[in-house]
């Protein structure tokens, strides 16, 4: 399948309209076979003990999860769904259906999401979106595993990848059909003209010796009601757009089905990358572009 490079002018007015774009057939069900598979080694080839072990306070988990969270900006990590263990600790379901993401370098570091992650296509359309120096900054494989597969509330995308001026760009790649019933995106046409309400930001803690994670609030503006929200229900294959403003969020998925996903997202190289973001890289993992 060869997508057509780049953008047509109608395209791209929806894009500046809505903050939203919408590109069926723009991966191959080959593409999409070779990474959900590689998901599935990296999920076999993982050991949860170490992220299973059972904390004597709440303080001692937070800090364990948030090292493993700033740990994973430069590597590949797996995260459990929230509904995934008992009251004792255990897994309710096979590890294979329990995880809810692998994240967030692996774009850099796996050969095979490296290849999904980057060429001509991509960078046509990032450089239509406004992206003239793409920068990956992330790579998710989203799982939604059926029946316990979390909610993702109401966000903006610059929350995480702020940058002055604003410039990230979510990479939304459906790798199963996304429906209302497994959890697909909702979107609020139109509302990335509104302000960023939320940072998630690295705070340095000296006593701790380790960094923390912390969510500040920016602006009261309220999260658009369910009345102003679209489903996205599309197709596998179909790579959504997202710019950075816009209000989007998934619901749980009840069903019996999976909704796999893979998002890359991108800020642009001539805008200043914030220092207090969560995502930070030494120099040993330089950042890239959509043409690798
Ligand atoms: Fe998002």
């Amino acid at each position: 399948m060869n997508p057509p490079l780049g953008l047509t002018a109608e395209q791209r007015a929806q894009w500046q309209r809505d903050g939203f774009l919408v590109l069926p057939d723009f991966k191959s069900a080959q593409d999409i076979h070779a990474i959900r598979q590689r998901a599935g080694e990296i999920v076999d080839a993982f050991d949860p003990q170490g992220q299973m072990s059972v904390f004597a306070t709440h303080d001692q988990a937070r800090l364990s999860a948030d090292a493993q969270f700033l740990a994973s900006g430069s590597g590949i990590h797996c995260f459990f769904e929230e509904e995934a263990f008992d009251e004792h600790g255990q897994l309710r379901q096979a590890k294979a259906l329990s995880i809810n993401k692998i994240g967030h370098a692996l774009h850099d570091l796996d050969p095979v999401f490296d290849a999904f992650s980057h060429g001509i296509a991509l960078t046509s359309v990032a450089r239509d979106l406004g992206l003239g120096d793409a920068r990956v900054w992330q790579s998710m494989f989203i799982f939604k595993q059926p029946g316990i597969g979390g909610e993702v509330r109401w966000h903006q995308d610059a929350t995480f990848l702020h940058t002055s001026p604003q410039s990230v760009v979510g990479f939304w790649f459906a790798l199963e059909d996304a429906t209302r019933d497994n959890g697909c995106l909702w979107v609020a046409p139109g509302a990335h003209r509104g302000p960023l309400r939320e940072r998630f930001v690295r705070v340095s803690n000296p006593q701790l010796g380790q960094p923390l994670t912390q969510l500040e609030a920016l602006d009261p503006t309220p999260w658009p009601d369910l009345a102003q929200a679209l489903p996205v229900e599309v197709p596998a294959g179909t790579l959504v757009c997202l710019h950075g403003l816009l209000p989007h969020y998934s619901a749980p998925n009840r069903s019996a089905h999976s909704r796999h996903a893979y998002t890359l997202h991108a800020v642009d190289g001539a805008s200043t990358y914030s220092v207090s973001n969560w995502l930070q890289r030494g120099a040993d993992l330089p950042l890239r572009g959509f043409l690798g």
